[in-house]
């Protein structure tokens, strides 16, 4: 049985029903019920549970376009090197850089070491299960020849229906997935079955290494690779995958006469058909790593679907802006509608999500550790903590051995969280992975909502450890200058935009506030527990290099030439927005007097807002960019630039809602969805100081259930 961790969020879930939601929900949610009359070339439409997910076409399954079949669980490694002395993972030795006057060992690709640099980066790569489709009885027909086509996925329940017809006879298929196990359920109806002109077929991909790999994952020319083996049942069938070190069962059941056969000859193709007279067929499709899994009934993943996507909408935060006349409110009410049903399906995970979910593989499916605050923190705000809990804590505790191990070969204190990631910790190697530094304050972002939510010792025990480990990193790591008696942040780093020369970045204007803010909440939780604060942890929080200002406005970095007058500088994401958008102001929150470093200037903060607005790259912008600067719009009190900045030509949403992914990236990529829904929480549910609604003027909104924001 694999049901536990999914049905205890369900019941979470449903116990979170506070007061019964005033909102209409169903009726808004379904309005933006997505559909299609042909494959989309981009995207698929998926349902799944956050761990699993399957990617269909226009026919409610992968019969045209093999879109993806996704997991937490699938990954592959291709055979390790045999060149001489990089055989082994252990031998990969990474590269020496001077660090404030020491050698610090880092983990980047080392030229002599060329196959195993690039295998670390390229293992392990997330697999696409299998691709499911109908199949007919002519291997030519396209989609072309279908007629009559039509597709909607009901948001509200998580099913596809599609339906469609084939000379003349109609086809109806309806596409479910469990929320209790990595199983699909799939109902079709069509009098092709009866005349056994219709089946089902199985196939498996094998892996590519390719960084990115989109809208398909894998090849299907490969089949000398990997093997398949059938094994049958009465009413059943498993197929056992096995590519190379990786294997897993797909376990299919049905529900009247049927056969399955294959593989057809040089393929891994499967096909199923059912007996001449049905008209009917019920599949129910589990993947597993296990050898034995439960199997649940067709029935069954319907009724729990529909169960738990109507406590996952019922629960938690919502917003209403269907009484607002304006073309943009729609827009807005619909992308934050598809975003909730997408980062259910493809980002509540128990390890965090990659890009571009469950949908196709970025960065060989790995997943990066700066990311996950795009990704997962708006599930705090809109009040959805069970799927956040699906990952965090969890992530920081399982990686927390070997992140200590990581700053301690380097000569720090406590915790240094990797970058690019896998499920079992390891931070691919890379120049920009080893030097970046903005994703090690997020635990404190993490454990501070959390707190306020759920105020009580568990919350201050779950996340102690963490915290201290973090903040022990982040306090050795600040390097104290004998000259300008401040601790400084690099050299060598890369800051969130990753196009500066590493050894001159010094003091970048966001990490400096991140750091103080992480600090803050370090020496805050502490002091909540009436623990002991370590002294270095306020000394450092107090004392780092101010904030770096050019031409009257946050720089990039301290020194960098020709802030605001270079084009190549004001490129990538302007991070300096994150200050005010992402980050609240330094406050007393210690409540010690001392104001807890350098206050904002105002000025300066605006004036900065300013120039990104007029002088930044935008084209160079991408994902999450927009939501950051709508933030900072935002806190600045700026409603109508906020929109303007959520509604930004590059930052695009599809007609199902996947984000586009603009000019440096794929689409999807998913920390452009989490980061809409963070922006959206602050327009509906405001931060300290400014609670409430912050919508443009004359827009009727209603709002409920969001939980305050710092
Ligand atoms: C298919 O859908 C598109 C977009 O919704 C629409 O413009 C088009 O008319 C539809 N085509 C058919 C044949 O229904
Ligand atoms: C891939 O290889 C690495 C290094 O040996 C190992 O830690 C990891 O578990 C492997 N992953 C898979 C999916 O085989
Ligand atoms: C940074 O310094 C290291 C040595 O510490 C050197 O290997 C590397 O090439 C330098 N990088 C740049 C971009 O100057
Ligand atoms: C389709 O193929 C199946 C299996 O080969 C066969 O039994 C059936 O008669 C075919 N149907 C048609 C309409 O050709
Ligand atoms: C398999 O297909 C890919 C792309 O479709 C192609 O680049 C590759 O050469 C093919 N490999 C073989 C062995 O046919
Ligand atoms: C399949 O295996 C052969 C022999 O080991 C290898 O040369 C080839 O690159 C592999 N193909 C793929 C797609 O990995
Ligand atoms: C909505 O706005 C449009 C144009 O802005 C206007 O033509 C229309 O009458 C408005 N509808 C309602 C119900 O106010
Ligand atoms: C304490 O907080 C945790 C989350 O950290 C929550 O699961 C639990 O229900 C809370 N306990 C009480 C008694 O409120
Ligand atoms: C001290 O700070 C100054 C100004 O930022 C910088 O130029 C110098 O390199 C720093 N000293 C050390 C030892 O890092
Ligand atoms: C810390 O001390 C205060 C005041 O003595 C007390 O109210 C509080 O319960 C203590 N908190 C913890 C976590 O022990
Ligand atoms: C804030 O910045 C502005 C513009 O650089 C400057 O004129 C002003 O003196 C600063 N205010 C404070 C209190 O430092
Ligand atoms: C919609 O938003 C765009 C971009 O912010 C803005 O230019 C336009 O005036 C807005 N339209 C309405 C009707 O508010």
């Amino acid at each position: 049985m694999i049901l536990s961790i999914y049905t205890i969020s369900l019941l979470a879930l449903s116990n979170a029903y506070a007061t019964a939601p005033e909102i209409n929900r169903k009726r808004i949610v379904r309005s933006f019920n997505p559909r299609r009359n042909a494959s989309s070339g981009t995207t698929p439409l998926q349902v799944g549970n956050g761990n699993f997910a399957f990617g269909v076409d226009v026919t409610g399954l992968q019969t045209f376009s093999p879109f993806a079949t996704m997991s937490t669980w699938g990954w592959h490694n291709f055979s390790l090197p045999t060149t001489v002395g990089q055989t082994s993972v252990d031998d990969f030795i990474g590269l020496d850089w001077w660090t404030h006057g020491r050698l610090v060992n880092y983990n980047q690709p080392n030229p002599a070491q060329g196959d195993i640099s690039n295998w670390l980066i390229q293992n392990p790569q997330r697999v696409n299960l299998a691709t499911i489709g109908l199949s007919f009885n002519d291997t030519d027909v396209t989609e072309e020849m279908l007629d009559n086509k039509n597709q909607i996925l009901d948001l509200w329940t998580g099913m596809i229906s599609s339906s469609f017809s084939y000379l003349g006879a109609s086809v109806d298929v309806e596409t479910w997935a469990d929320s209790g196990s990595d199983t699909i359920g799939i109902s079709i109806e069509s009098e092709l079955l009866s005349f056994s002109s219709l089946g089902v077929f199985f196939d498996f991909p094998f892996p590519t290494i390719n960084k990115f790999e989109a809208p398909f994952v894998g090849v299907f020319n490969a089949t000398k690779n990997h093997t398949t083996t059938l094994q049958y049942g009465k009413n059943m069938a498993s197929i056992r995958h096995d590519l190379d070190a990786t294997s897993y069962i797909v376990a299919v059941t049905w529900d009247c006469a049927a056969e399955i056969s294959g593989p057809i000859e040089g393929t891994h193709r499967y096909v199923l058909r059912s007996s001449k007279g049905t008209s009917k067929i019920n599949l129910a499709i589990t993947f597993s790593p296990d050898q034995e899994s439960y199997i649940p009934s067709v029935d069954d993943i319907k009724t729990r679907s529909i169960a738990w996507w109507e406590a996952y909408w019922g629960s938690g935060a919502f917003i209403d802006m269907s009484k607002t006349n304006s073309s943009n409110a729609t827009e807005l009410q619909r992308r934050t509608v598809l975003s909730q049903y997408l980062t259910a399906v493809n980002s509540a995970s128990s390890c965090p999500p990659q890009e571009s979910g469950l949908v196709n593989n970025g960065w060989y499916g790995k997943f990066h550790l700066e990311m996950v605050i795009w990704h997962l923190l708006h599930f705090s705000r809109w009040d959805k903590f069970p799927l956040l809990w699906r990952s965090i804590p969890n992530m920081y505790s399982q990686f927390l051995d070997s992140s200590i191990d990581r700053a301690r070969l380097q000569g720090y204190d406590g915790a240094r969280w990797g970058k690019m990631t896998d499920p079992t910790g390891r931070s691919a190697p890379g120049e920009i992975n080893s030097l970046l530094i903005w994703q090690q304050p997020h635990a404190m972002y993490f454990a501070e909502l959390e707190y306020r939510a759920f105020p009580n010792e568990t919350t201050l025990t779950n996340w102690d450890g963490i915290l201290t480990s973090t903040a022990d990193f982040m306090a050795s790591y600040a390097f104290f200058n004998q000259s300008t008696k401040v601790y400084d942040l690099g050299p060598p780093m890369y800051p969130a935009s990753e196009n500066t020369n590493p050894n001159a970045t010094i003091n970048p204007a966001f990490e400096l506030a991140y750091w103080r803010f992480g600090l803050d909440i370090a020496i805050t939780w502490k002091e909540r527990q009436n623990a002991s604060v370590p002294a270095k942890w306020a000394d450092v929080r107090d004392n780092l290099a101010p904030l770096p200002i050019a031409d009257d406005a946050y720089a990039v970095y301290e020194g960098i030439p020709d802030m605001w007058e270079d084009q190549t500088t004001v490129q990538d994401h302007p991070a300096m927005s994150a200050i005010f958008g992402l980050l609240p102001p330094p406050s007393n929150r210690s409540g010690d007097g001392d104001g807890d470093g350098e206050p904002l200037n105002m000025t300066v903060v605006r004036n900065t807002a300013d120039k990104i607005r007029d002088l930044w790259d935008l084209g160079d912008c991408w994902g999450w960019d927009f939501p950051m600067l709508a933030m900072n719009s935002l806190r600045l009190g700026d409603v109508d630039q906020a929109v303007a900045y959520l509604l930004h030509p590059l930052f695009e949403f599809d007609d199902a809602g996947y984000p586009v992914g603009g000019s440096r990236v794929p689409t999807p990529y998913f920390p452009g969805s989490g980061a809409l829904l963070l922006a959206m929480a602050m327009m509906a549910g405001g931060w300290d100081g400014e609670p409430g609604m912050h919508f443009p003027e004359g827009w009727d909104v209603a709002v409920e259930g969001f939980l305050p924001g710092l």
